[in-house]
């Protein structure tokens, strides 16, 4: 588990328990080519807790992040902002989100968005500096 920062410190968030409902996702991961499976649990606004495994695909290149199944939860389920996302890897510890699911977690939670990282709780701010997002459209 990683230790919350002094900017997330208190932050209200039972990390524990969406680390371990990303855990349980990560065990249904389809991930035979790479035998890297990671699962992700998203806290929304509402309470609600949605989850997404990833899923890969005998032509590479289009296996699917656990971040896509989440999101897509989220949207099936209700919709609403992502509050505090914990990704895991297959030891079910914090595994940081590549670059383009960190875009995923920008649109869907924004940058007040919590994520637990291998260095602690950090803002989508701090992980995602300058990002591209639907403000960015209007300029
Ligand atoms: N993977 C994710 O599911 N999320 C990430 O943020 C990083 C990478 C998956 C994709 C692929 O199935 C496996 O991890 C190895 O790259």
């Amino acid at each position: 588990m990683a230790e919350p920062s002094a900017t997330a410190a208190g932050d209200g968030v039972d990390w524990a328990a969406l680390q371990q409902q990303a855990t349980e996702a990560m065990r249904l991961a389809y991930a035979p080519y790479s035998r890297f499976p990671v699962g992700v649990a998203g806290l929304v606004d509402d309470g609600r807790v949605v989850v997404g495994c990833n899923v890969e695909n005998a032509a590479y290149g289009v296996g699917l992040c656990a971040e896509c199944g989440m999101v897509s939860q989220l949207h099936l389920t209700g919709g609403g902002r992502l509050v505090a996302v914990a990704c895991v890897n297959g030891e079910g510890e914090a595994l940081m989100p590549c670059g383009r699911c960190r875009q995923l977690l920008w649109e869907n939670g924004g940058p007040e968005c919590l994520l637990m990282t291998p260095a602690g709780v950090q803002s989508m701010r701090e992980v995602l500096p300058q990002a591209f997002g639907a403000e960015s459209l209007r300029h």
